[in-house]
C-alpha cells in the first residue's frame, strides 16, 4: 500500500470464483472480500452469478439491470436487435450491464424470465467477465450453489477458486467435488484453490482439519459463527456495512492476507 495516496502499488488482475454448497456463506464471503479489497484502493468488479440475485443486496445495491434483462431485450425488441447486430456480444454486455456503485462495480447475471435457454445467460456472463475483468484488479464471482457453473465451465479463466463449506459432511463433499472438477479441466493451466470453513467452532476445528486432510484439499481459513452477521440479517442491513471488528470480517481479512491477495 502506498503511504501517500493510500492506493496499492502491485499490479493485479485476478479473477476469483467463490463456490460451495447452498447456504454455506458464499455471498457473505464475497461481500466482505469486496469491501476489504475496495477499501484498500483496489478496483473491484463484483459478479452476482447466482440467478436469484443475492450479492447485489449484500452489497446494499439495487438490481437496476441484469444480463438476463439485456438478453430479453435483445430477443424481444426488434430495434435493439438491429442496433447490436454487428457489435461484438462481449462489448454489449461490458458496455451495458455494469452498475457503478460508490466503491466498486457490479455485474448481475439474473434469471431468465421467459422462454429460452438458461445456459445462454451463463454464456453471456462468461463473455462479460472475460471482457470486463481486464479493467479490474479483482473480479469476484459469487457463484450459484453447487457444482454446475464450474462443471459446465460457465465460469472459466479463473485465477483462484475459494470453496466455502459449513461444518457438515455434505458441505465438505460438495467442496471435494468442486476441487476435483477444477482439477480435471484445468482452467488457464493452473489456478489456486482453497477451502474456507464457515461457522466453525473452536472444538470442531481439529476434527475438520483431520477430515479434510484425507480429502487432499487445502484449508485456507476458518470463519467463526458471527452474531454481527445475525444482527445484520435481522435488521436487513447489508453485509457491506459489517464493522471491521466483526469476527467474520477479521477472519476473512486474515485469509486474504495469508493468501497474498492483500499485500
Ligand atoms: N459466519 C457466519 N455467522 C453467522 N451467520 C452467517 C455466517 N456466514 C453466513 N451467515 C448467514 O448464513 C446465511 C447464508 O449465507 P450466504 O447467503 O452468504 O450463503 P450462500 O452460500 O451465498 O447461500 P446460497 O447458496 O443460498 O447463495 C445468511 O443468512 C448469512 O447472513
Ligand atoms: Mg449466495
Amino acid at each position: 500500500m502506498c503511504e501517500c495516496c493510500n492506493s496499492h502499488k502491485r499490479p493485479v488482475n485476478e479473477i476469483i470464483a467463490v463456490t460451495g454448497k447452498g447456504g454455506t456463506g458464499k455471498t457473505t464471503f464475497v461481500a466482505v472480500m469486496a469491501k476489504i479489497l475496495a477499501s484498500k484502493g483496489f478496483k473491484v468488479l463484483a459478479v452476482d452469478a447466482d440467478p436469484p440475485i443475492s450479492l447485489t443486496y449484500a452489497l446494499g445495491a439495487t438490481p437496476l439491470k441484469t444480463i438476463a434483462q439485456i438478453r430479453a431485450k435483445m430477443i424481444e425488441d426488434p430495434n435493439e436487435k438491429k442496433r447490436i447486430k454487428d457489435l461484438p456480444i462481449e462489448d454489449v454486455i461490458a458496455d451495458e450491464a455494469v452498475i457503478d456503485l460508490d466503491q466498486l462495480s457490479l455485474l448481475i447475471m439474473g434469471k431468465s424470465e421467459g422462454p429460452g435457454c438458461f445456459c445462454s445467460i451463463n454464456e453471456l456472463l462468461k463473455y462479460g467477465i472475460s471482457k470486463l475483468s481486464k479493467n479490474f484488479d479483482f473480479t469476484l464471482i459469487d457463484c450459484e450453489a453447487g457444482i454446475e457453473q464450474i462443471n459446465r465451465q460457465v465460469i472459466d479463466s479463473i485465477n483462484r477458486m475459494i470453496m466455502i463449506s459449513d461444518t457438515s459432511a455434505k458441505g465438505l463433499r460438495t467442496a471435494l467435488h468442486l476441487n476435483n472438477l477444477g482439477n480435471s479441466y484445468g482452467v488457464q493451466g493452473n489456478y489456486k484453490k482453497g477451502l474456507v470453513i464457515n461457522r466453525a467452532g473452536k472444538k470442531e476445528i481439529p476434527i475438520l482439519e483431520e477430515k479434510v486432510k484425507e480429502m487432499n484439499i487445502d484449508i485456507i481459513g476458518f470463519i467463526p459463527e458471527d452474531h454481527k452477521i445475525t444482527e445484520h440479517d435481522l435488521f436487513d442491513r447489508s453485509i457491506f456495512e459489517l464493522p471491521k471488528n466483526a469476527p467474520s470480517f477479521v477472519a476473512i481479512h486474515g485469509i486474504l492476507e495469508r493468501q497474498g491477495i492483500l499485500i
